[in-house]
């Protein structure tokens, strides 16, 4: 029996012959579902997108750390970032050795730095200040810098990373000072990185931006730049989120043609024979996952119609937090056809900002159905809360052979104790 809003789903077969319903009765909602088939193919699709020798794909795990997703991307030859001591801890749970962890720090204190180091982990710092405590901490050391090339993008102010309003990485002009402090602490400098923000859907700005990083590190002392291994580009490439609408992709593949042109070039001109990297995070996950909820309570307040869900901003804070679009599927027998209306889709936390949608034009949502919020395997659980005490949901991979596994238990209360003395 079809439900009443999932051509999406259906499509890409991304239940693997489970329905939604049925996942929702099993495990309880909030739920997390993950496809396994999904997040391979957007693996591969990243790692054959830069036809460049040394490229590699270095996920950003802040967008999901769960181990059982990681694992996944190990297997398809991904390498990691880490940038704080927690998701360093998911990274080795999940496998990855230090060799395949880059430490993206940004104010971290001493005794972290210190562990960093003792794990013999590459660490890229992004002021001068971190650069002075790796320096005194690890003389003789290799480091990475983070370098601010003056462009950011990103569909939030909160998460643009570069330009002249961030509090990310070192100017430019400040580089001198930095290659003293190399100087002065006997330090190599094993790599630069950059990253200008989150989710474009145009290339330009990230590839001006890769240019800008090539043409300034060209421009090093040679000794430093012949000691470089890792040009580290950065994440950020958006995924459509607008997915009922037909919202047209990133064009991954014109982004990475040209990238390689770029990284070829400054190959050709240095003798460069290190790793080109690129860093996303969303663009890895996001799409595999779909967060299923329960419509609870259906009512009118004055002229809006609201959609009460089990679904807070604990759960998903990404609508609340930076007014971010997610598209919904509709989990119901389909008897009749429902009118379609506007309706505001809401969660169960006490503040009125706790919103999913606003006044979105969707088929008549009613009390029962099983909602499914699209998009949300990036920056979903891992922004998710406890806040009203309310616990945090589980979360389950199908597997490609349509296996399910349950890759995290929903919270309890006794969770919510631990850690009270
Ligand atoms: N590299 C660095 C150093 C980063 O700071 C980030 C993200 C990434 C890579 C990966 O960016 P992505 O490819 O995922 O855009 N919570 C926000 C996004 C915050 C991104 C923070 N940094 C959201 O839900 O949209």
């Amino acid at each position: 029996m079809s439900d009443i809003r999932s051509s999406y789903t259906d499509d890409i077969n991304f239940y693997r012959g489970w329905s939604a319903r049925s996942l929702a009765e099993r495990y309880g909602t909030p739920l997390y579902v993950y496809s396994e088939a999904v997040l391979r193919a957007r693996c591969r699709e990243l790692m054959a997108m830069c036809p460049v020798e040394g490229f590699g794909v270095n996920y950003s795990v802040k967008a999901n750390t769960n181990p059982a997703i990681l694992a996944v991307c190990r297997e398809e030859g991904l390498t990691v970032d880490a940038m704080s001591p927690g998701e360093l801890y998911m990274d080795e749970l999940a496998g990855f050795g230090p060799d395949k962890i880059l430490y993206i720090s940004n104010n971290i204190d001493p005794e972290e730095m210190r562990s960093a180091i003792a794990r013999h982990l590459t660490v890229s710092v992004d002021s001068l200040a971190q650069l002075e405590l790796y320096g005194s901490l690890n003389p003789g050391g290799d480091v990475m810098i983070r370098i601010n090339p003056g462009i950011g993008e990103g569909h939030s102010d909160k998460v643009i990373t570069a330009g002249k309003e961030t509090k990310f990485a070192i100017s430019p002009e400040l580089l001198g000072e930095a290659f003293a402090l190399l100087e002065k602490h006997g330090l190599r400098l094993r790599g630069v990185n950059q990253h200008i923000g989150s989710l474009f859907m145009q290339p330009d700005g990230y590839l001006k931006a890769a240019g800008i990083l090539l043409a300034c590190v060209k421009a090093f002392p040679r000794k430093l730049r012949d000691q470089i291994e890792i040009l580290d580009f950065g994440g950020g490439f958006g995924i459509p989120y607008r997915k009922y609408d037909g919202e047209a992709r990133l064009d991954l593949k014109a982004l990475g043609e040209d990238l390689a042109r770029q990284c070829e070039a400054y190959r050709q001109e240095t003798g460069y024979r290190g790793r080109f990297l690129v860093e996303p995070g969303r663009y890895v996950v996001a799409e595999s996952g779909i967060l299923l909820g329960r419509v609870e309570a259906v009512k009118n307040n004055g002229e809006n119609r609201y959609a009460g869900t089990n679904v807070g901003f604990s759960v998903l804070v990404r609508p609340a937090m930076y007014g971010s679009y997610h598209d919904f599927e509709i989990y119901a027998e389909r008897q009749e056809d429902r009118p379609l209306m506007e309706q505001t889709v809401t969660g169960n936390i006490c503040e009125s900002g706790d919103v999913l949608a606003k006044k979105r034009l969707l088929p008549e949502i009613k009390e029962g159905d099983i909602l499914g919020v699209l998009d949300a395997g990036a920056y979903g659980y891992a922004m998710a809360s406890t806040y009203n005490q309310r616990l945090r949901p589980a979360e389950v991979l199908i597997r490609e052979d349509g296996t399910l596994q349950l890759i995290r238990r929903r919270e309890t209360f006794e969770d919510l104790a631990a850690a009270l003395c």
